[in-house]
């Protein structure tokens, strides 16, 4: 039986999915993408998912980048065709309704840095290296680089990387916003365990609202955002998880949600 490209391990609605393709350092080629969009299309339906986790096998790469030995040939068409898979899969990713949230765990580049830029957040560990060099490659990002990263990062420090193609390591991707924490390999373990812990015992809808309220604000002009952010507070209060929450609170005790 042939092995999986994305392996999906699920503890209790956080779910992990790790890029196995450690011999091109994780590449993103069509059978990964098709892969990753059929696992998120079963995601996209599942009332009881709480986070997702992605990262790369092995100690080296995260994804270094869109497969370039798959690329290499390809007509005009073929290229369009093939980002427009990309773009609609990553766009998948990151609608998912819980937490997404990037371990990079070695070289995050080109399409890989585009779909850590996909999720929520990103931690890295400290021998990650980050960047876009598709010009190196004489193209341009394009499973939605130019566009997240400077929502990201600003658009100063995004023209530089995508026009200079230089890669940074981890310590400066923090500096710059790209990614929240650095980290060991080891401590990356910790930190998925933890954040797992974390926000399996918050309340599922109200981390849901949370994320809806960000991403659907981001779009849209502040007074809109914050009728929106309004409504997304009420309606936290027509469900179970506000009296349980506020309850154990007076109560003192843990809340069960
Ligand atoms: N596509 C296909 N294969 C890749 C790959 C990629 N993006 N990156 C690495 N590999 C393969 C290598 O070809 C090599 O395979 P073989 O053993 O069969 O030769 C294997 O992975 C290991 O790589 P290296 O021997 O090169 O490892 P290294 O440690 O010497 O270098 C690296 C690591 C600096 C990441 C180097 O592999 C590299 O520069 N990779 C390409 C990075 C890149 O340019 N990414 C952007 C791709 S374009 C893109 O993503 C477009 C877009 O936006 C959609």
């Amino acid at each position: 039986m042939s092995e999986k490209l994305i392996e999906v391990v699920d503890n209790a609605g956080v779910v992990r999915l790790t890029i196995n393709r450690p011999k091109a350092l994780n590449a993103l080629n069509s059978g990964v993408l098709h892969e990753l969009e059929a696992i998120l299309v079963e995601l996209e339906a599942r009332k009881d998912l709480r986070a997702v986790l992605i990262t790369g096998a092995g100690e080296k790469s995260f994804v270094a980048g869109a497969d370039i030995t798959e690329m290499r040939e390809k007509t005009p068409e073929e290229a369009r065709v093939f980002a427009s898979q990309a773009l609609r899969t990553i766009k998948r990713l990151e609608a998912l309704p819980v937490p997404v949230v990037a371990l990079v765990n070695g070289f995050c580049l080109g399409g890989g840095c585009e779909l850590a830029l996909a999720c929520d957040w990103a931690v890295a560990s400290d021998n990650a290296i980050f960047g876009q060099p598709e010009v190196l490659l004489g193209v341009i990002p394009g499973f939605g680089g130019t566009q997240r990263l400077p929502r990201r990062v600003g658009p100063a420090m995004a023209l530089d990387l995508v026009t200079t193609g230089r890669k940074i390591d981890a310590q400066e991707a923090l500096r710059i916003g790209l990614v929240n924490q650095v980290m060991s390999q080891a401590e990356l373990e910790t930190y998925a365990d933890e954040l797992a812990k974390q926000l399996t015992g918050n309340g599922p809808q109200a981390v849901r609202a949370a994320k809806q309220a960000v991403h659907d604000g981001m779009d849209q002009d502040l007074d809109s955002a914050l009728a929106l952010e309004t409504a997304l507070f009420a309606f936290c209060f027509a469900g179970d998880e506000q009296s349980e929450g506020m309850g154990a609170f007076v109560e003192k005790r843990k809340p069960n949600f």
